[in-house]
């Protein structure tokens, strides 16, 4: 009876693997804000993930329905729901991954600065109890304005004691994922193939496609390069006035996050082959921190990619010179946020 009863359960253990309800790794990742518009479907993508064996849900409110909805989904990762902030250290122990949609959005007429006074103080927040309770962890930071809220984060993170720069991230995926669109509709290419870097900030005139530097080569004409830049660069606003008063991006912004969750975990597992933009720690510019291509590794960033600033059109050196000081003025708005309350 019991050899019949071990050889049905390997049978099963053998159908489960089959059938995909193991993860093929097991990391943890935490989502900060999980029920806002952002929140949700980020955490269904990455539910979807082969790489999460626990999937942490924190927010506010609302966190409790959010993880029961998802809980049912037959894939790996298990689903834990924590709400407010006596929950919070509990959802941030042993994590991996964290990443931050928490926050309010934009309305139309709005800058991102404009949300500087509210979301400075949640994110700062939330970046003390990361510092606590999973300073190793990569840390992903979605609430805007990310060209403040990243500095803010390094300052607390600093503070604690526990920063390291190469595992603090400010999620530009999205204008990435704006910019292949645009030009792949723009020139009839083929979407899977296009890749275009951008770099600089993530607000207006700081968002610097690299167009010459997309993948494959392309040519522009003058008109294309400015239609195009001026797009990428407000394709938030496009969203937050067709939203007309209910937010900004939430569905095309849960697809670029979940796509750098996935390069993370990958780089996390150790494929040697991850490369994405991002808002980080640098020295490619005078500025201290800057988005460009960073290789990443078990251990977060492994290299910026400095070939891509290199060789530069006219149009893309103003434009990066252009950006700077309301880049720097961004940057430091976070540093003294957090310094003036020390
Ligand atoms: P939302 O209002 O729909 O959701 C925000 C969630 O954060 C809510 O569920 C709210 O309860 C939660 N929250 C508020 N304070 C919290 C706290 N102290 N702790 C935990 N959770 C808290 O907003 P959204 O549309 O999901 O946008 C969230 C943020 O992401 C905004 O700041 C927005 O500007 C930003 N955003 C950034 C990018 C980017 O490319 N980096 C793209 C889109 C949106
Ligand atoms: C975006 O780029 O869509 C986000 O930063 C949200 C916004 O306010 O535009």
């Amino acid at each position: 009876v019991l050899r019949g009863s071990l050889a049905r359960k390997a049978q099963i253990s053998d159908q489960i693997s089959q059938y995909g309800l193991q993860p093929q790794a097991s990391f943890k990742v935490a989502i900060l804000g999980a029920s806002g518009g952002i929140g949700q479907p980020l955490a269904l993508l990455v539910k979807m993930s082969p790489l999460v064996s626990a999937l942490h849900l924190y927010d506010i409110a609302n966190v409790k329905g959010v993880a029961a909805d998802l809980s049912h989904c037959n894939t790996p990762s298990q689903v834990l729901d924590f709400t407010g902030a006596s929950e919070l250290a509990n959802c941030l122990k042993g994590v991996n991954v964290v990443v931050i949609p928490a926050g309010v959005p934009r309305k139309p007429g709005m800058t991102r600065d404009d949300l500087f006074n509210i979301n400075a103080n949640i994110v700062k927040t939330l970046i003390e109890a990361v510092a606590d309770n999973c300073p190793d962890a990569f840390i992903h930071i979605i609430s805007n304005p990310v060209n403040s809220t990243v500095p803010i984060a390094a300052e607390v993170l600093k503070q604690k004691g526990v920063y390291d720069p190469k595992k603090l991230f400010g999620v530009t995926t999205l204008d990435v994922v704006r910019a292949n669109t645009f030009v792949a509709q723009k020139k009839n290419l083929k979407l899977i193939d296009v890749d275009v870097p951008v770099i600089g900030g993530h607000a207006g005139i700081t968002i610097l496609p690299l167009l010459s530097k997309t993948k494959p080569t392309v040519s522009f004409t003058d008109e294309e390069v400015e239609e195009l830049t001026v797009r990428i660069q407000n394709a938030g606003t496009e969203v937050v006035e067709a939203k007309a008063g209910a937010g900004s991006a939430t569905l095309s912004m849960a697809y670029a996050s979940a796509r750098f969750v996935e390069s993370s975990l990958r780089a996390l597992d150790g494929d040697g082959d991850v490369y994405e933009c991002a808002y980080v720690e640098s020295n490619q510019t005078e500025l201290p921190f800057f988005a460009s291509r960073v290789k990443l590794g078990r251990n977060g960033v492994e290299a910026l990619i400095s070939s891509d600033l290199q060789g530069l059109t006219e149009y893309e050196q103003k434009a990066l010179e252009g950006l700077k000081p309301e880049l720097k003025a961004s940057i430091e708005k976070g540093v003294d946020f957090v310094q003036k309350q020390a």
